[in-house]
């Protein structure tokens, strides 16, 4: 079992406050991603819940024990950073052994854990090796092996991937999703990219300046933000927003890939817009738009030329909108018709 909660906590440096009032829960055998930018409180989080930092008012549990007071060693919590730091000197198999030895497991134990741990992650054939002989994915593969070899309950990760490079990053994120099915224990998973986060996550906690913006599962926070910070964190390009021409400071936003090139039969709007740049992906071109509105980005597998002049289409079933501080409102029929009436008479 490895449920987590956090009621209440807040967590000041000096007058600083950097966790204001955070109230998370962390289910039992979940892939839990952080996710927010830079500075937002992610660490800071993960640091109280293993017990290297303290909260300064707010309590913290793992299934239903208050942990406050308990240290590190006793939380039954592996963590993993960004900077692994294995001992050079020390084998595979030694670096990974090394945390049972402390513990005190007996030989026999220690040595059918490790045995095991190297088969789930794939280092079987490495073990007598150095560390310095390995490359950068086998090393990192080292660092969870040592965590997970503790058999805790909750396993934490801070950036674990961001000194790799990006198909070997690509290629570790598939092997930790299966590495969580197998073990069924809950991971907490810290990152500012929000692919990882899309990518690894059952449940995403988006962070903003030491508070939580939206907590929900990859697809609802895609489809279903609730506001523009979360809205425009998922997806690239970011979500297009137009803010200028409705009452009230309402604001629209649609996603690049609901900005049709072609005509869309659904109920929508029509926008006129002229091609600035684009830019081949392969199966998809991303193209700039110069509108009424600004700029607006469109993400189409329609192949269009430099300087086209287009009808853009886009279905009042893939808008979404805002109120004047970015809150999410509803659309009903009557923003619907004051959206219509707006674009009617904009675009003639
Ligand atoms: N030991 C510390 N002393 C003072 N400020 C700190 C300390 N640790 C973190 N901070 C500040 O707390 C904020 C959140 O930091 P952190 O949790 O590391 O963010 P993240 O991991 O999301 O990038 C930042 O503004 C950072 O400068
Ligand atoms: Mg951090």
């Amino acid at each position: 079992m490895g449920a987590i909660r956090l009621k209440d906590v807040t967590k000041k440096f000096g007058n600083d406050i950097v966790i204001d009032n955070l109230n998370l829960e962390i289910e039992d055998g979940s892939f839990t991603v952080l996710v927010g930018p830079s500075g937002c409180g992610k660490s800071t989080t993960l640091r109280m819940i293993t017990g290297l930092d303290e909260p300064t008012s707010g309590e913290i549990f793992i299934d239903h024990h208050k942990i406050n007071d308990l240290t590190p060693g006793k939380r039954d919590i592996a963590m993993v950073f960004q900077n692994y730091a294995l001992y050079p000197t020390m084998t595979v198999k030694e670096n990974i052994e090394f945390g049972l030895e402390n513990k005190k497991v007996p030989k026999a134990e220690r040595q059918r854990r490790v045995k095991d741990i190297c088969e789930v992650v794939g280092l079987t054939e490495y073990l007598e090796r150095k560390p310095s002989t390995l490359s950068g994915g086998q090393r990192q593969r080292v660092a969870l092996a040592r965590a997970m070899v503790k058999q805790p309950k909750v396993f934490l990760m801070d950036e674990p991937l961001s000194n790799l490079d990006a198909k070997l990053r690509g290629q570790m994120r598939v092997e930790l999703i299966g590495l969580h099915k197998k073990l069924g224990t809950t991971f907490v998973y810290v990152t500012h990219d929000q692919v990882e986060a899309m990518s690894m996550a059952d449940d995403i906690v988006l962070m903003k300046d030491g508070y939580i913006v939206q907590q929900s599962n990859p697809r609802e926070l895609y489809q279903n933000p609730n506001c523009i910070y979360a809205a425009q964190f998922i997806g690239t390009p970011q979500m297009n927003i137009i803010n200028n021409v409705f009452p009230d400071g309402m604001q629209l936003g649609f996603r690049p890939e609901k900005l049709y090139l072609q005509k869309v039969g659904k109920e929508h709007i029509t926008i006129q817009a002229e091609v600035v740049t684009k830019e081949m992906l392969g199966a998809e071109t991303i193209y700039s738009l110069k509108s009424a509105y600004g700029i607006l980005m469109a993400k189409s597998q329609h192949e269009v030329d430099d300087d086209s002049h287009l009808s853009l289409w886009v279905p009042f079933s893939d808008m979404y909108l805002f109120d004047g501080q970015g809150c999410r409102m509803t659309l009903g029929e009557a923003e619907k018709y004051v959206i219509k009436q707006t674009f009617d008479r904009q675009e003639g």
